[in-house]
């Protein structure tokens, strides 16, 4: 008996080694260029998130949806099912797409899922690191969930430029409505805002907790991920050091709070140096007349005491001081990103841009309705998403009439394309002639932030740039009367959406498509049209 199983387990060791090899090499595999599958079925629930039930989006039954953990370069195959009563579509905000605006997941790019259909996403988290999120692009479907946070950490074989932190926090902190999506929608279709939030929720909860150990620093990625407030975000007795905004490697400054625009995100490292107890973590709205609060709660796992002493405070109100905190968020020069090279080596504020774009918002009533409006066009999605218009040929769907400088016209309703060249080097500013905070993204990009100031943009606005260590990320701020600059490199080939982030504006009008072209169709430029995509309006009959 004691013969026969001790000449079994010899001879089960070599065999022992190959699996543990091939696990080795399996896993090995799986961290870098990977391929990652996924199945997301897209459904109604009924939840409490502020007290009272209300109809939510689920994804496989979770809301918020699921966390997408992916690595640099990872690929990512996902097969979204869409069981709701409406079209939908999910966009990956930041994920840059390269070559690639087939999947990214708004209307002027995709055709909407229908509903009982889907459509399998494929795309590469290509040279990016960081922390972003996901979000419904379709309706108001981002007011009953649907988003979900999406990290990208880096790939074994690059450093990262802080020690690695021992723990790892995912917070989506955003403002939250109690009414249902469809009444949102069917509010902003009449022309009337869908108004003041009636909470803020991190993680979909009014109150969360996050536990660590005392003497540990962990790691908090923080998006706002709500449709019409600024937060800021604060710990009793911690302060916060900056080590990453939208894909880029700050200056570790550290700072006692942060304001986090409607669509950012910024990755903070939290040392928990205070005595064992517990302590408040708030994220209040921001520049708001009524301020709504949400606290949770920071555990020490060796705590015996519930979080107690006043809340650490908000910062004043004050546009200024807000401002001055954004010109501190600038990149290490010495630092590298997703790829080895330090990000100071391209130096941009050498550069001189070929064009400068000048972008007014606006919030004029069109036909007794409020819209909002670029430059006096309000965008409306066509049927025919922009891209398979281009692709096919297909005349009338693309307008190009939006001017590269705000003018006085009247405001006009349009499907806008802003036409650039790829390789272009462009600036663009923004210009808020409103009393209201601002909030710009752009697909397919980070661009630089080089500069923020008061009143109107000028010529002499430059000599007040960042030309040196501005960073990058994919979503600006714009403060009340005031103006934000930004440079863009132009090399990534598609059709992409320029939109503001917070969400009636966008809704209503306040975005456009840049078309960033070469007359060579070529797979060097950008990837054919998947052989997957769906089609619709004067699209359908073509073949992908
Ligand atoms: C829908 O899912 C099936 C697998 O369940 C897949 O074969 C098909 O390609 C998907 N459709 C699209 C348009 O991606
Ligand atoms: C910049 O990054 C380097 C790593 O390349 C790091 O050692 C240094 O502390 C960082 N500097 C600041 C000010 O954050």
């Amino acid at each position: 008996m004691g013969s026969k199983s001790r000449s079994r387990s010899t001879s089960l060791l070599p065999l022992l080694c190959i699996v543990v090899a091939l696990v080795v090499s399996v896993s090995l595999v799986q961290a870098e260029d990977d391929y990652k599958f996924y199945t997301w079925t897209v459904t109604y629930g009924i939840l409490s998130p502020l007290g009272t039930p209300q109809q939510v989006i689920l994804i496989n039954g979770q809301f918020p949806g699921p966390r997408l953990d992916l690595v640099t370069n990872n690929n990512v195959i996902l097969n979204l099912v869409n069981k709701l009563d409406e079209p939908f579509l999910l966009t990956w905000n930041g994920i840059k797409q390269r070559k690639n605006s087939w999947q990214d997941g708004v209307l002027g790019t995709n055709c909407p899922i229908p509903p009982n259909s889907n459509y399998t996403y494929k795309f590469q988290t290509k040279d990016q690191i960081g922390t972003y999120t996901y979000f419904p692009s379709t309706k108001m479907h981002k007011a009953a969930g649907g988003f979900g946070g999406l990290n990208v950490y880096r790939r074994s074989v690059i450093p990262i430029p802080y020690p690695n932190p021992d723990g790892d926090f995912t917070l989506l902190i955003g403002d939250w409505y109690k009414t249902s999506h469809k009444v949102l929608s069917q509010s902003l279709d009449s022309g009337k805002s869908i108004g003041f939030p009636d909470g803020l929720l991190i993680n979909g909860q009014v109150r969360s907790t996050f536990t660590g150990d005392q003497g540990k620093t962990y790691m908090f990625r923080i998006s706002n991920v709500g449709l019409s407030t600024s937060i800021n975000f604060r710990i009793q007795g911690h302060m916060l050091k900056l080590v990453e905004v939208e894909g880029s490697h700050t200056l570790q400054n550290v700072y006692d709070s942060l304001d986090v625009h409607v669509g950012q995100s910024v990755s903070v490292l939290v040392t928990l140096n205070q005595p064992p107890k517990d302590y408040y973590i708030v994220a209040s709205t921001r520049f708001t007349q009524t301020v709504l609060s949400t606290i949770s709660v920071l555990h020490y796992t060796n705590s015996h005491s519930s979080a107690s002493g006043p809340l650490p405070p908000p910062p004043a109100n004050d546009y200024d001081l807000s401002m001055k905190q954004a010109r501190t968020y600038r990149w290490n020069l010495t630092a590298n990103a997703a790829r080895p090279n330090p990000q100071g080596s391209f130096h941009y504020g050498m550069i001189t841009p070929n064009r400068l774009i000048k972008l007014a918002n606006s919030a004029p009533l069109i036909n007794g309705k409020l819209r909002y409006a670029v430059n006096s066009v309000s965008y409306v999605n066509p049927d025919t998403p922009l891209k398979l218009a281009d692709y096919f040929n297909i005349p009338g769907i693309i307008d190009n009439s939006i001017q590269i400088t705000p003018s006085n016209a009247p405001a006009h309703i349009a499907t806008s394309v802003l036409r650039t060249s790829l390789h272009d080097f462009i600036e663009v500013v923004f210009q808020n002639n409103e009393k209201t905070m601002q909030s710009w993204h752009l697909d397919g990009y980070d661009f630089w932030v080089v500069g923020y100031g008061f009143g109107q943009w000028t010529d002499a606005s430059k000599s007040t740039y960042n030309l040196v260590d501005a960073l990058t990320r994919h979503t600006a701020q714009v403060y009340p009367n005031s103006w934000t600059s930004i440079l863009v490199s132009l090399d990534n080939q598609g059709m992409w959406n320029l939109r503001s982030a917070i969400w009636e504006r966008q809704y209503l009008g306040q975005q456009l498509y840049l078309r960033v072209w070469n007359a060579q169709r070529t797979a060097a430029n950008e990837y054919d049209i998947p052989s997957n995509a769906l089609l619709c309006g004067k699209a359908l009959g073509h073949h992908a």
